[in-house]
């Protein structure tokens, strides 16, 4: 060990999640610890890799059927994007559909107002409203948007970051925070070949082990550990049976090491979990949005069914069977 003061900028959260995630068995660290500045960096050079498909299938599919959208939509919603991070597809939809107003809500503050600015320059009359909160619980409005038709946005696939109990209160929340006659647009990522599947998030070039082993370089730094990052390996797996990639942070050799001065070890092959990727086959992600209230509109697929794109409604409760 370093020193034998835990260091300063250490999040309690932060320690508090790694020190039971690595007590527990199977060890899971949970995923949005991967995203520090570094982890956020890489993360979005993932979005570019040749084999991560995703990101250029759906921002493909946002332009080619914008004028469906239009037809779907309509003009005058308020869109609420949920967690918008820095994202590149909102122009897409923006343009395609003529807003009334836009509300991105995201749990960092910062990148919030960088990306809420950077859209008000290319829609200087759309009226921006950023609300900083975490959306996975119902999320109060903005006053201004109170009385404007909504329509969510959630696009990338994050549904499928959560295991499906809770992409369903997830859901749920969003149909609250939204309200009945609303419409959510939303990108659910399919079932395809291991193959393609696995390559996704074990790309050639390495970015993505790189995105999942700063996770043991964070750790290090602000919870002063010692973890070798030479006995560790990225591993991505497909889990058939919960129909998932899972990311692991694999030991290739028997491991001793500390964390904010508690002792750990790993035997070879022992892994930490750290992040899912659940994928939806189309009857699949309509129960999915059914149990979380919500009734599919209409779907748009990709060339090959590989990515979907699904437009469903809160419509009122109904108490027939
Ligand atoms: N939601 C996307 C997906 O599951 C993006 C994503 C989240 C991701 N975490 C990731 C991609 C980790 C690669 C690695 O594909």
């Amino acid at each position: 060990m370093a020193t034998a003061e835990p260091s300063v900028e250490a999040d309690p959260a932060f320690r508090a999640d790694v020190l039971a995630g690595l007590r527990s068995d199977p060890r899971a660290i949970p995923a949005r610890w991967l995203y520090d500045l570094r982890g956020s960096e890489l993360f979005e050079e993932i979005t570019r890799l040749p084999e991560y498909y995703p990101t250029r299938t759906e921002r493909a599919m946002l332009e080619t059927h914008a004028a469906e959208f239009a037809e779907e939509i309509g003009p005058g919603r308020a869109v609420i994007e949920f967690g918008s991070g820095s994202s590149l597809k909102t122009p897409l939809l923006l343009r395609a559909i003529a807003p009334a107003a836009y509300v991105p809500i995201d749990i960092s503050g910062e990148f919030l107002m960088d990306s809420a600015q950077t859209l008000s320059r290319d829609f200087p009359d759309l009226p921006v409203f950023p609300v900083e909160a975490d959306f996975t619980k119902r999320v109060p409005l903005p006053y201004e948007v109170s009385r404007l038709p909504k329509l969510g946005f959630f696009p990338g696939s994050t549904i499928g970051n959560f295991v499906p109990f809770s992409g369903v209160d997830f859901l749920r929340a969003m149909k609250e925070t939204l309200d009945i006659g609303a419409m959510l647009l939303i990108g659910i990522d399919r079932i395809k070949g291991e193959e393609e599947l696995v390559a996704a998030y074990n790309d050639a070039a390495g970015v993505t082990a790189a995105f999942n082993l700063n996770l043991l370089e964070r750790i290090n730094r602000e919870l002063d550990g010692d973890m070798p990052l030479d006995a560790f390996r990225h591993r991505a797996i497909w889990n058939d049976r919960l129909a998932r990639i899972e990311m692991h942070i694999e030991a290739i050799r028997d491991v001793a090491f500390e964390v904010a001065g508690d002792a750990f070890t790993m035997a070879e092959g022992d892994t930490i979990h750290t992040e899912n990727s659940h994928k939806y086959g189309p009857r699949d992600a309509r129960v999915l949005l059914r149990a979380g209230e919500w009734t599919m509109r209409r779907e748009w697929s990709s060339p090959g069914d590989r990515f979907a794109l699904i437009l469903a409604e809160a419509l009122p409760p109904r108490t027939a069977p």
